[in-house]
């Protein structure tokens, strides 16, 4: 068993909070155990607390590949679920061991990012990506043109459809930062630079979430006005990412993590779709495209390709003293 030291700690929460969270709200902290910081959710895009859930299996993922750099390894890990505060809940916790083969995955964690915008034209890719799904059995890769067309077009109606609530807007624009003088611009939630906005576009999101919604939905042009289907039709295939039904959404989210380092290690760029898992209806014609199996339940849709440039990594994430409790 290896000593966990303070400073070996910090090094590791560094890495391991770049692990990707639902609207960047950043949930996970850490002490020798992942602790859940309560006071930060999205209830509204996340009533059951499954994303979070994902998200902190992402973060214990992150923690893993930041051991592994370092030949070390998770082991023990025991289901604790233990209230420390009011704010924090330590929902695992774990010892670590030396001695680890290399993971091929743990020098894609400063790389990975998600791409919101337009993929380049690439039209060989869809084989490359049937290649990457092939070699797991959590993943289907839809190249097909017509279908990606389709889905884009379901993509921009199942978010519309959560768009219209008044309350799913609110917490929306509650994470976003649209102005580099928002207080946590470079730290957490959706700011200017990760959603690919110009300061222009970051003003008119503003308005078109907010208070002109009404008036525009009205006028039958805020679902235009707010489409993305021209990114996700550009995507070279649509991935299905779809795990066992009724499993832990720590181990679920470890494996989101790891799904999303295998697209870059592959050279590609993602952006997931939840709106389209999370929509019922349209969770339900996916599987029904993708024939999604009874035993799966599809968690998540990505939509990827190549970049029209290389991606300059960014990491926008709490400092390392916020996020050890
Ligand atoms: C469970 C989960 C669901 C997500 N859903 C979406 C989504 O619907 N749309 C989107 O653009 N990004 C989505 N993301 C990506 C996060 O917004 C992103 O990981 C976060 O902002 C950090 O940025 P990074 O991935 O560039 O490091 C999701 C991430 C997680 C973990």
């Amino acid at each position: 068993m290896s000593e966990l030291t303070p400073d070996l700690l910090r090094e590791l929460v560094a890495e391991a909070r770049l692990a990707p969270s639902v609207h960047n709200i950043q949930p996970t902290r850490w002490r020798l155990a992942l602790v859940d910081d309560v006071s930060v959710r999205a209830p509204v895009a996340d009533p059951a607390g499954h994303d979070v859930l994902v998200s902190h299996g992402a973060a214990l993922e992150g923690m893993s590949l930041a051991l592994n750099r370092r030949g070390l390894a998770i082991t023990g890990m025991t289901t604790i679920e233990q209230p420390l505060s009011p704010q924090f809940t330590a929902l695992c916790s774990f010892a670590v061991r030396q001695g680890v083969a290399p993971d091929p995955l743990a020098g894609h964690v400063a790389r990975r990012m998600s791409w919101p915008g337009k993929f380049a034209a690439s039209p060989d890719d869809a084989a490359a990506l049937a290649q990457l799904a092939a070699a797991r059995d959590d993943v289907i890769c839809i190249g097909d043109r017509q279908a990606i067309a389709e889905i884009a077009d379901w993509a921009d109606q199942a978010e519309f459809s959560f768009v219209r609530d008044d309350d799913y807007r609110q917490e929306l624009l509650a994470w976003m930062r649209l102005s580099p003088s928002h207080p946590h611009y470079l730290q957490d939630g959706l700011n200017r630079d990760a959603l690919a906005m110009n300061a222009v576009e970051a003003s008119a999101a503003r308005f078109v979430l907010g208070g002109l919604f009404r008036p525009l939905d009205r006028l039958g042009i805020a679902a235009s006005l707010l489409a993305d289907s021209a990114k996700t039709a550009s995507a070279s295939a649509i991935v299905l990412f779809c795990r066992p039904v009724g499993e832990d959404p720590l181990t679920t989210g470890r494996h989101f993590y790891r799904i999303w380092l295998e697209i870059d290690r592959a050279g590609f760029a993602a952006c997931p779709i939840s709106a389209l898992s999370d929509h019922p209806d349209f969770n339900d014609r996916l599987r029904k495209l993708g024939k999604v199996g009874g035993d799966l339940r599809l968690v998540n849709v990505f939509r990827v390709g190549r970049p029209p440039k290389p991606l300059k990594p960014r990491h926008f994430r709490l400092p390392v003293d916020r996020l050890i409790v």
